[in-house]
């Protein structure tokens, strides 16, 4: 048997996750894992929550995990990495930071989009912070990420395509000046790149309080898709769909296809309300979350169980993680005290 190509990809532990990471990855996650060798990594090098709230960080690991398990992320085939558990990452990320110009980590709209909102945040009350070294620094850690199992893909939502085309140019130029050590990851993306919020932002996000959790009950999620923002004035207005999040949210949840079409015929003539329209899309998630929201309990009710999951995926991690650093030491030649 041949042996299966590789997926690494990961989520930083700052909460809960939502429907965004839902349609944007992990359904791709899920669907990936029989056919590749899955490392699903926990980034906790990369939240910069440290400075202010390491307890966050620490309750965010486990429902992180809680949330993978509900979706049917499977630790028994894939293998479930804290980041900081296996320190090569760092040391990986070292030794790359010196393939990667500086110029090219600026020109990242991710990283750009993110060092804007810390130091310039919407909220007008909200602290104003300076970044830190680490934070500017994490993209190199993602490429050490990525690289560190040699992945042949990286499934993610389309905010993060900036760091998987540095991973390639890191690859490339590791290859082409040492020796072929890396393969070049290829990105795929879910089939809802990006969910809006339910305040129609262009992201769901958890800062924006616009989102829905994927372990939020039933009368919260019902909540939120009635108070959800709709651009239309007047049940009679004709509407579009297409600039609709409530439609959006049915286009990514609602499998009742005819349901959907028939909602869209009638919005565009202004011949439906918003209330039904957002009645339906509640049903329609709350029957899509059910089985999530109950498989969540049950390993909530099993935490021994999770811990396990995170340990030998970890230990798994830290083996692939030798192996590469074996191959980075001699494509290096780092192998100083061998001479003499
Ligand atoms: N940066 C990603 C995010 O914010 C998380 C992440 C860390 C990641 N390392 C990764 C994603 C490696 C893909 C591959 O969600």
């Amino acid at each position: 048997m041949t042996e299966r190509k590789r997926i690494l990809t990961g989520i930083r532990p700052t909460g809960a996750l939502h429907l965004g990471h839902y349609a944007g990855a992990l359904e791709n996650w899920v669907r990936l894992q029989k056919e590749y060798n899955c490392y699903f990594l926990i980034a906790d090098y990369q939240v910069s929550d440290y400075a202010d709230d390491i307890t966050r960080v620490r309750e965010a690991v486990w429902e992180v995990a809680l949330d993978w398990l509900a979706v049917g992320l499977d630790p028994e085939g894939s293998h479930f990495v804290i980041e900081s558990l296996v320190p090569e990452h760092a040391e990986l990320a070292t030794w790359l930071g010196w393939f990667l110009p500086v110029a090219m980590l600026e020109r990242n709209p991710t990283l750009k989009a993110e060092m804007e909102a810390m130091e310039n945040p919407d909220d007008p009350n909200a602290e104003r912070k300076s970044v830190p070294v680490a934070f500017y620094n994490y993209p190199v850690m993602q490429v050490a990420n990525i690289l560190m199992p040699r992945a042949h893909l990286v499934p993610v939502g389309d905010d993060q395509l900036p760091h998987i085309e540095l991973t390639r140019e890191t690859a490339r130029r590791f290859n082409h000046r040492f020796k072929e050590v890396f393969p070049e990851p290829e990105a795929l993306l879910g089939r809802v790149p990006r969910l809006v919020g339910t305040d129609g932002n262009a992201k769901m996000s958890k800062s924006k309080s616009n989102a829905i959790f994927l372990k939020d009950d039933a009368k919260t999620v019902t909540q939120s898709v009635m108070s959800m923002y709709t651009p239309r004035m007047n049940r009679t207005d004709p509407g579009d769909p297409e600039i609709t999040p409530a439609f959006m949210y049915h286009d990514a949840f609602n499998p009742n296809r005819d349901e959907v079409e028939d909602l869209k015929e009638r919005y565009r003539k202004g011949a439906v309300g918003d209330v039904e329209v957002k009645q339906k899309l509640a049903v329609a998630l709350n029957t899509f979350l059910e089985p999530i929201r109950d498989r969540r309990a049950q390993y909530a009710s099993n935490m021994r169980y999770v811990r396990e999951a995170l340990e030998h995926g970890s230990i798994r991690g830290r083996a692939i993680a030798r192996e590469t650093m074996e191959m980075v030491r001699d494509a290096l030649d780092l192998n100083y005290l061998g001479k003499y």
